[in-house]
């Protein structure tokens, strides 16, 4: 095992765990990751030493929060190049972004006729909000479809991006078959139609370079759980034009300039998108994760992604009767692979590896379109993370050759 990887591991006590007597290998990075010790301390801190609730009180502790969660902001700001703090909104995640897009900017700003192009690949957290908008509004809802090697199909984008386009709503990377998608075409292709574009950034953010104004994407979401924070913290980037004149998505304390018995005016960025109290610890939590990314780098960790990727489609075509869907090549994708094993249920594939301690994800990872594209209601999904290791893949491959001959020929 590569040194540095090996060092990694021990901020993880968690990848000692047994699982049903094995060692836990843990593959299901796209649903969570884990958190490192770092991250975890940073948000035992605040809570024992400097609990308190912020822009609020002017005491220490108050002051001393509030420090903290704008320095989060800060980090964040400067870890996916916005071109200011106030561009960063604090959410409950990346569905919570792409809601207060789509019942804000979306409000205002879609009309009947208006079309909102999105990809047959997005998550329902990218694609419920946007067809319940359509609905609403009387809007038409396109989908780009996927090319041959089930990757986005940027000539179909091409056709379906039109001056009828108001919003494009694409996902980064995929949940499902791990491409990554050609973002700063599609938000050329967006402005060119006078369009806005909407990146659903979580199996993205973390796993390699996102620089938003060189993307020039309109508005970026993701998540922290996904990317070795926290949960119930993510973020919505937005350019400053827009989020300025949209109206707020929820109301309540500390999103207010001033409020009598009949009106209210609302603070100014980014306070106004971040009623209520906020997730403190998870912002805190957030920045420390960050921390860890930028320790390690987003170079290594986007090489070490390419590496596992190969090594895991090498073995996985080893294997016969097994159907990998995405793309087939290991570049231009992250290490997360969906399959099928002909004739054996997703589901009990995924239960027998649990037994062996290897976490895996089979459903149909909340892309039921998808799914009925690809023609099936599930797959296996194996997500892999900076600190996994290839004998771990080769564990699980020995692990899924002795499943499929239990289920095959009854030997194990
Ligand atoms: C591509 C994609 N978008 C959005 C989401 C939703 O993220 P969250 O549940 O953290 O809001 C996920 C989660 O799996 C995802 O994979």
């Amino acid at each position: 095992m590569d040194k540095d990887i090996a060092k990694i591991r021990t901020e993880f006590p968690i990848l000692k765990t047994k699982v049903n007597d094995e060692v836990l290998i843990y593959f299901d990075n796209a649903a969570s990751s884990q958190m490192p010790l770092s991250v975890s301390r940073k948000i035992f801190d605040f809570d024992q030493n400097y609990r308190a609730n912020v822009h609020r009180g002017l005491h220490t502790l108050g002051m001393q929060a509030t420090n903290r969660y704008e320095k989060a902001r800060h980090h964040v700001r400067n870890f996916i190049n916005a071109q200011k703090d106030c561009e960063v909104i604090f959410t409950s995640g990346c569905t919570d972004s792409l809601n207060l897009v789509a019942n804000s900017y979306g409000e205002v700003n879609i009309h009947a006729g208006d079309e909102i192009v999105v990809s047959i690949m997005e998550h329902h957290s990218n694609l419920l909000c946007w067809q319940q908008l359509a609905q609403r509004k009387h809007a038409k809802l396109r989908f780009i479809e996927l090319d041959q090697d089930q990757k986005l199909d940027l000539a179909d984008a091409k056709k379906k991006i039109s001056p009828k386009t108001k919003i494009v709503a694409i996902t980064h990377v995929s949940n499902v078959l791990g491409g990554i998608n050609p973002l700063k075409e599609l938000a050329k292709l967006a402005h060119q139609n006078n369009a806005i574009i909407v990146a659903d950034g979580a199996q993205a953010v973390g796993h390699f370079e996102v620089d938003v104004q060189d993307l020039d994407v309109d508005f970026y979401a993701f998540s922290g759980h996904k990317m070795f924070g926290p949960n119930g913290i993510g973020v919505l980037y937005g350019k400053r034009s827009l989020l300025e004149k949209m109206p707020p998505y929820r109301l309540g304390g500390e999103m207010i300039e001033n409020v009598t018995r009949t009106q209210a005016s609302w603070a100014d960025l980014p306070q106004k998108f971040e009623a209520g109290t906020p997730n403190i610890s998870g912002a805190i939590g957030l920045d420390a994760a960050i921390d860890f990314i930028e320790d390690i780098g987003l170079k290594k960790m986007h090489t070490h992604d390419i590496e596992m990727r190969r090594y895991l489609l090498d073995q996985l075509k080893k294997i016969a009767d097994l159907k990998i869907y995405g793309p087939k090549n290991d570049t231009g994708a992250i290490s997360l692979v969906s399959f099928n094993l002909s004739g054996i249920h997703p589901h009990d594939v995924a239960s027998a590896l649990d037994l062996e301690g290897i976490e895996v994800r089979a459903g149909h990872h909340c892309a039921q379109p998808l799914m009925q594209e690809l023609g099936v209601e599930s797959t296996l999904r194996a997500s892999l993370a900076i600190y996994n290791t290839t004998q771990e893949i080769d564990k699980f491959i020995q692990a899924l050759t002795q499943i499929k001959e239990f289920f095959e020929n009854g030997i194990r």
